[in-house]
C-alpha cells in the first residue's frame, strides 16, 4: 500500500527489535493476566497494524493453538514479518477497512495505533469483524522512565547532523501520527462509546535496565542494540549526505556501552514502559 510509516516515521529494525523486548517471553505472565483469553482453544486472533510483526510472533509463542492473522498499510512492515516469521498470516490492509467478513475473528489486538486512526472507524471495523463475544485488546505505551547513560547522551556529531537536516514535523501531521491519542480516562471510555462490553483495564510494567542482574547478557545487550539501531536508523531515514560522521558517532558510543557492559561497569541507564491494555467484549 506504501512505505510511509517504515521510511519517515518508524524504521523497521527500530519497531521489530524495540517490541522484540517488549514482548519477550519474561513479560508473558502480565500479559496473559491483562488479556484473560481463554486457554487451550483454537482462537482465530487479528492483530491490526502490526508493523514488523514483533507482537504477533509473541502471540503465537505464547497461544500456539491460535491462528494469528496480523494485517499493516505499510509494506515493507509486511514484507519483513513475512521474511521472519513463521506461522503467522501477515497482509497488506487498512485497520479502517479490514479485509474480513462480518463475526470472523474471536480476538482482535493492536499495539500503538489506535491513536492514529479516527476513533469510529478503529473500533467499528474491529467490532465488526469480532464474532458475538469476542475479545478486543487494545494495547498502548503510557508515560514511561527514560534515563540515559551518561556515555550515550547524544554526541557533538549528532546534534550537528540533526540541526543540518529539515524538521519532519509535517510528516507526523500529514500521516495523523498521534493526532488521536487518548488519556488513560478517555480510552476506556471511547470503547464504552463505540459499542463494547465488560471493558477493564490493565497495566504491564516493562523495564528494559541493561544493568540488572535479572536479566541474561544476552538480553542486556539486545537492549543496547536495540537503542544503537533507533539511533541510526533515524539518522539514515533522513537521506542525508552528512550523516556518515553522525552514524559513526553512534556506533562508537554504542561499542562503548557494550564494553562497560561486559567490564561489569554498571551504568544503570533504564527504559520502564508501562504497557495499558483497556479489553473489552462485543456483546
Ligand atoms: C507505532 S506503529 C506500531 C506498530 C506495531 N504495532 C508495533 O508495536 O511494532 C503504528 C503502526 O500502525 C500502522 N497503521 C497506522 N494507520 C493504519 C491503518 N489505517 N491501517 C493499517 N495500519 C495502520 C502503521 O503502518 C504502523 O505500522
Amino acid at each position: 500500500m506504501n512505505n510511509i510509516w517504515s521510511d519517515q516515521i518508524q524504521g523497521v529494525m527500530t519497531l521489530y527489535l524495540s517490541r522484540k523486548l517488549r514482548f519477550d517471553d519474561c513479560f508473558f505472565a502480565q500479559y496473559d493476566r491483562v488479556f484473560g483469553l481463554p486457554e487451550n482453544e483454537e482462537l482465530k486472533i487479528l492483530e491490526i497494524g502490526c508493523g514488523p510483526g514483533a507482537l504477533a510472533e509473541a502471540m503465537h509463542r505464547w497461544y500456539p493453538r491460535a491462528q494469528i492473522t496480523a494485517i499493516d498499510r505499510d509494506s515493507s512492515f509486511i514484507a519483513f514479518a513475512e521474511k521472519t516469521i513463521k506461522d503467522v498470516v501477515f497482509m497488506e490492509g487498512d485497520a479502517a477497512h479490514l479485509p474480513f467478513e462480518n463475526d470472523h475473528f474471536d480476538v482482535v489486538i493492536s499495539h500503538t495505533v489506535q491513536e492514529h486512526i479516527e476513533p469510529a472507524a478503529f473500533w467499528n471495523e474491529q467490532r465488526r469483524v469480532l464474532k458475538p463475544g469476542g475479545i478486543c485488546l487494545c494495547l498502548s505505551a503510557r508515560k514511561g522512565i527514560h534515563c540515559t547513560a551518561p556515555c550515550l547522551e547524544m554526541t557533538s556529531e549528532e546534534k550537528e547532523f540533526w540541526e543540518s537536516v529539515p524538521h519532519t514535523d509535517d510528516v507526523l501531521e500529514k500521516n495523523n501520527v498521534g493526532k488521536y491519542a487518548l488519556s488513560e480516562a478517555e480510552l476506556p471510555r471511547s470503547m464504552e462509546q463505540n459499542g463494547f462490553v465488560d471493558v477493564t483495564v490493565g497495566y504491564c510494567l516493562i523495564d528494559l535496565t541493561p544493568d540488572s542482574p535479572k536479566y541474561s547478557s544476552r538480553m542486556a545487550e539486545t537492549m543496547i542494540e536495540a537503542m544503537r539501531q533507533n539511533d541510526l536508523e533515524a539518522i539514515q531515514s533522513m537521506h542525508s549526505s552528512a550523516a556518515k560522521n553522525a552514524i559513526d558517532a553512534v556506533n562508537a558510543k554504542y561499542d562503548l556501552r557494550i564494553r562497560l557492559y561486559r567490564n561489569g561497569e554498571k551504568q544503570w541507564d533504564t527504559s520502564i514502559a508501562l504497557i495499558m491494555t483497556v479489553r473489552g467484549r462485543k456483546g
